[in-house]
């Protein structure tokens, strides 16, 4: 006997709602500070785990699992070898691979995570042939080029978590410095995650008020200097915080959960997250993945805005272009 009956007269089940899955690749430190803040925010039916180590990923998936009663009903799997798991994903988050050493920069772990992605990449194509690939791991905005390359999907389907990140800490810092709540404080880093990141100081607005020319209109002395040592603070910030944790998890967390809102329900809101640049602010040398503010929605990429820029912001923004050019031209892809 059923453990629940059909009350009288009951209809068959109608089809619910269309399901939707994430998948999330390499369940290690980032990618569970992802999952559980994806679970905690009620966005999928399903989450897919992938990572190389069982042992470890099944206790994940068990002790996430453990956890039902509290949180919104959401199906987790897990393998550690069949991609199977993943099938019919709408959005799959790479995280793995190797990641820093205290004082090493992100560009030193390409070698070894594009071995990675290369055996990564066509399985989860393989099982879910229309979703949109979110790369994470590092270098990030190289890594997302890999993955566009090896995947064959189009160029608004392949994103890379990019500056989303950087901006979050950018806002942070700001909003402590004026004192203010840091969701009322506009601003953009762009270009490659990371060390030639380019911070966009007309682009800070506090409350709809432009700071930059506010601050010119009262003839306040432009703080240029503070401006400079707040984006220093921003690059340092993930290396201070690998230095004294040995790696960096919760920022990562909520800023790949806040994407993911955005994709899946095509929220059409504008992140700064690293996209096919090329043509872009005169970005001309070839393609090249990089941080612009974009416009995100469930096909992916919408479109990317037409922020403005300074000359010498353009500048800095192109030869951060140059750099990541140069390192994939090494490249066998
Ligand atoms: P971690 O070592 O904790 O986790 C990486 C996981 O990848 C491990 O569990 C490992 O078993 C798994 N893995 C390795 N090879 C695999 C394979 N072939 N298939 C499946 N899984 C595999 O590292 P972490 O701290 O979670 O960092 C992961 C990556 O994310 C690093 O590259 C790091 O630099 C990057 N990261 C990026 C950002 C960003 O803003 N883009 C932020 C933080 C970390
Ligand atoms: C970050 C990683 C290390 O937290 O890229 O910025």
């Amino acid at each position: 006997q059923a453990f629940f009956r059909p009350i009288h007269n009951a209809a068959p089940p109608s089809p619910t709602n269309r399901h939707t899955k994430i998948t999330v690749v390499g369940a290690g430190n980032v990618g569970m500070a992802i999952a559980q803040t994806i679970l905690t925010q009620d966005l999928v039916d399903e989450i897919a785990l992938v990572d190389a180590k069982a042992d470890m990923l099944r206790g994940e998936m068990l002790d996430l699992q453990h956890a039902a009663a509290f949180l919104p009903r959401t199906t987790i799997l897990a393998s550690s070898s069949d991609y199977a798991v993943t099938s019919g994903s709408d959005l799959i988050v790479v995280t793995a691979g190797a990641r820093q050493v205290p004082g090493e920069s992100r560009l030193n772990l390409l070698q070894r995570n594009v071995a990675l992605f290369r055996g990564i990449i066509p399985a989860l194509v393989k099982h879910s042939p229309d979703a949109i690939l979110l790369v994470v791991s590092n270098p990030v905005d190289i890594l997302t080029y890999v993955a566009w390359k090896i995947s064959g999907f189009p160029s608004n389907r392949v994103i890379g978590s990019g500056t989303n990140l950087d901006s979050s800490r950018f806002r942070f810092l700001l909003a402590d410095h004026l004192d203010v709540n840091a969701q009322d404080v506009q601003a953009y880093v762009v270009g490659e995650h990371g060390d030639s990141s380019v911070a966009l100081w007309s682009s800070i607005s506090v409350g709809g008020v432009p700071v930059l020319s506010f601050l010119e209109r009262q003839q306040i002395p432009y703080e240029k200097e503070m401006l400079e040592k707040i984006h220093r603070e921003v690059v340092d910030g993930a290396y201070e915080v690998i230095s004294l944790k040995g790696y960096t998890s919760w920022a990562i967390g909520y800023s790949v959960a806040s994407l993911a809102r955005t994709l899946l329900r095509d929220q059409r809101s504008i992140h700064p997250v690293s996209v096919l640049a090329r043509g872009f602010h005169g970005i001309d040398g070839g393609d090249v993945f990089l941080s612009l503010p974009a416009q995100l929605g469930r096909g992916g990429v919408v479109g990317v805005t037409n922020v403005h820029m300074t000359d010498e912001e353009v500048q800095r923004l192109k030869a951060s272009a140059e750099t990541l050019l140069e390192l994939q031209s090494q490249l066998d892809i």
